[in-house]
C-alpha cells in the first residue's frame, strides 16, 4: 500500500528538477500524476522515464505554459475529466532571472512575474474548484528561501517567490473550509539544472566559477552541503499526505540551515 494508492497529483514544472523528483515520488507511493511543462520532449522523457522505473504507473503528460491561464484551464479540465478527482497540486514551474536593479527590462519584469506569480495563482485557482467539489485536497507552492531574505541583484525573483507565500496564505484561510491544506515549499540551494545557471551567472560576477560558487553556498549551509531534489520531494510528499493535515499556510523553510548560518 503506499500513502498516494488511487491520488490524482498535479505537478507544473513536472520535467526536470524539483519537478521531476516530485513525479518519481508520487508515482512510486502509487499517485496517478498529471505531468506538466513546457518543455515538450524533456516532459516525455521525465515521464518514460519514470514509468521504466515504476511499470504500470499512470502519468498523463500536458505541455502548457503556466503563464497562459486558458492553456492551464484546458490542463485541470482534461485532469478532472479523465480521473474524475485532483488530490494534489504542486506548483514547481519556475524561473530566475537577475541583475542590477537599474538595468532590470519592463519586459522581463513581466516575463518572471507571469511564470513565478501568474502561473502559480492560476494554478491554486483551477485547483480550488474539483478540491471543494470533493472537500478534500493540498496544494504546496514552490516558492524559496528567496521568499524570506534577499540578496542584491535579485529583486525580481525575490519578489515573486515572496508573492507565492501570500498566494498561500490567502488560499489557506479561504478553501480551510473546504478540508483543503495550502502551503509552500521554500528551498534553498538544490542541485538541479536553475541552481546550476545560476551559479554559473552570478559566480561570473563575483570572479568565480559556477563550482566555487556552489561550493560557497554548500560551506554557508550549517549541514554544509547543496540539497538534492528527491530530498524536496520528500518533504512536498509529507506536506501533502495525511500526516501533515493540521498543516496549513506555512512557508516551510528547507535550506540545510542556510540562513541561520
Ligand atoms: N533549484 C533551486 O536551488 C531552487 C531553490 C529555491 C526555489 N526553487 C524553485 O523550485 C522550482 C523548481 O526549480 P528547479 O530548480 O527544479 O528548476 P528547473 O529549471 O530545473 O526546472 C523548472 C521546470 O519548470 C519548467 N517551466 C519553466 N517555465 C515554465 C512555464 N512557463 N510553464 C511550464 N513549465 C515551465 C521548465 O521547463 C523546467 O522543467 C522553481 O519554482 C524554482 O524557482 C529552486
Amino acid at each position: 500500500m503506499g500513502r498516494f494508492d488511487g491520488s490524482v497529483v498535479m505537478v507544473t514544472g513536472s520535467a526536470q528538477g524539483i519537478g521531476a523528483a516530485t513525479v518519481a515520488r508520487f508515482v512510486s507511493e502509487g499517485a496517478r500524476v498529471a505531468a506538466v511543462d513546457i518543455d515538450t520532449a524533456a516532459n516525455e522523457s521525465m515521464a518514460a522515464s519514470v514509468i521504466g522505473d515504476n511499470p504500470g504507473a499512470e502519468i498523463a503528460t500536458y505541455s502548457c505554459d503556466v503563464a497562459d491561464a486558458e492553456a492551464q484551464g484546458e490542463v485541470f479540465a482534461d485532469v478532472v475529466r479523465r480521473w474524475s478527482r485532483l488530490d494534489v497540486l504542486v506548483t514547481s514551474a519556475g524561473i530566475y532571472v537577475g541583475g542590477p536593479l537599474e538595468e532590470i527590462p519592463m519586459d522581463r519584469w513581466e516575463s518572471i512575474v507571469a511564470v513565478n506569480l501568474t502561473g502559480v495563482l492560476v494554478s491554486n485557482r483551477m485547483a480550488a474548484g474539483p478540491m471543494k467539489a470533493q472537500g478534500s485536497g493540498a496544494i504546496v507552492n514552490i516558492a524559496s528561501m528567496a521568499a524570506k531574505t534577499s540578496w542584491p541583484e535579485s529583486a525580481e525573483y525575490s519578489a515573486t517567490k515572496s508573492g507565492v507565500v501570500g498566494i498561500t496564505r490567502s488560499a489557506a484561510m479561504e478553501l480551510g473550509p473546504h478540508g483543503i491544506t495550502v502551503n509552500a515549499l521554500c528551498p534553498g540551494n538544490t542541485l538541479t539544472a536553475m541552481v546550476r545557471k545560476v551559479a554559473t551567472e552570478i559566480g561570473g560576477t563575483l570572479g568565480m566559477t559556477g563550482s566555487e560558487w556552489l561550493e560557497m553556498r554548500a560551506a554557508d549551509t550549517a549541514l554544509g552541503r547543496l540539497a538534492e531534489p528527491w530530498e524536496m520531494a520528500g518533504i512536498i510528499a509529507f506536506l501533502a499526505s495525511p500526516d501533515a493535515r493540521y498543516i496549513t499556510g506555512q512557508a516551510i523553510e528547507a535550506d540545510g540551515g542556510l540562513i541561520l548560518s
